[in-house]
């Protein structure tokens, strides 16, 4: 989706941080955009940082584990901007800590927002996309941790890592369609994730407690220090994620990277993979067996990944073309 002007942005998790973020580059390059999430309060505060502004935004309250509220939402952002040309899976929750100490309301929850909220929006959306056939765009909001195993925080990885082989499995299906998926896959960007546990449901218990009450403190931390102070700088701005994600749609990007500082660990992985492969004779019948058979064994949506250079201006454009 070369030309974002005029179209149509669904973005969950939108009234607040990397959502946020998404939702003002895309409404200021001309996109109308629908800002979905779970909590009223912060669609009442974005929605007052978008007063006096023009911008085309409009709030919508959706809960993303439900189906029904999905079907309702969808409906609504049509009835107000016509149809969805981009949907921005993004709603998502930072509990984190070992599997080993994980209750299953802890799995429960998290799967329910992570992964189910992700399945209700392209089970909801994308049939809109395909029939209105004007083209359009995917992107799963994953993480760093949707492609390496980055620390204390299994569930995350876990479910990360499944809405990442979705983009990817559903990229290759819609190839013919006009239609982009791209996974994205940010490090640390400074937003309100270290609040998500108060939006655990009542009643549900957590082997989490303690680092809940670390990441808060965390949170008045950040808060608390000015822009130039060092814990200031460990975080990437929404706005500036906006930009490098506008960026990944318009150069239809399957890998989405906003942090750069990643690289070591991504080849490390890499490496890793290629280490395991048995280093043997391939078996010649088997092989001829599997082509007969057209099993993917390359799968081609990853030879279109290029490499993105600098960072991207405020029209999500590359400033340096090499
Ligand atoms: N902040 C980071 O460093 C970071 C890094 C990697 C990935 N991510 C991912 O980015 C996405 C956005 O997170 P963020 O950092 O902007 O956090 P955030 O807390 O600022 O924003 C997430 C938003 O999702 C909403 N939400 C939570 N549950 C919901 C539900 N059931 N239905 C609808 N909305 C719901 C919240 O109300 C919140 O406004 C998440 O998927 C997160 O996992 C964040």
């Amino acid at each position: 989706m070369q030309e974002v002007a005029g179209k149509t942005a669904f973005i969950t998790g939108g009234a607040s941080g990397i959502g946020l973020g998404m939702a003002t580059v895309f409404a200021r390059n001309g996109m109308k955009v629908v800002i979905a999430d779970v909590r009223q309060e912060a669609l009442d505060e974005a929605m007052a940082g978008f007063a006096n502004t023009n911008l085309a935004v409009h709030p919508i309250r959706l809960d993303v584990t439900s189906r029904t509220d999905f079907v309702a939402a969808a409906d609504e952002a049509e009835r107000v901007f016509g149809p969805i040309h981009l949907l921005c899976n993004n709603a998502g929750i930072g509990v984190t800590g070992p599997i080993k100490d994980a209750t299953y309301d802890d799995w429960d929850w998290l799967k329910s927002v992570m992964l189910d909220g992700v399945i209700n929006g392209v089970q909801t959306i994308l049939p809109r996309m395909r029939a209105h056939g004007q083209g359009g765009h995917i992107v799963n909001t994953a993480s760093m941790s949707g492609v390496f195993a980055s620390g204390d925080a299994g569930i995350y990885i876990t479910l990360k890592y499944a809405v990442t082989g979705m983009a990817e499995a559903l990229r290759w299906e819609l190839m013919d369609e006009n239609i982009g998926v791209s996974a994205f896959l940010p490090g640390g960007v400074r937003t309100n994730i270290f609040m998500s546990h108060k939006l655990r449901p009542d009643g549900m218990t957590t082997g989490y407690a303690e680092q809940d009450a670390r990441k808060e403190n965390l949170a008045a931390a950040f808060r608390d220090a000015p822009p130039d102070a060092p814990i200031s700088q460990i975080t990437m701005d929404p706005i500036e994620v906006g930009e490098r994600v506008l960026r990944g749609i318009r150069r239809n990007d399957l890998f989405i990277i906003s942090h750069p500082e990643f690289r070591e660990g991504l080849q490390a992985r890499c490496d890793a993979l290629m280490r395991a492969v048995p280093d043997e004779p391939l078996n010649p019948s088997r092989l001829a067996m599997l082509r007969q058979m057209g099993t993917l064994l390359v799968q081609p949506i990853y030879a279109d990944q290029t490499t993105p250079h600098g960072a991207p201006d405020a029209e999500g454009r590359e400033k340096t073309v090499r």
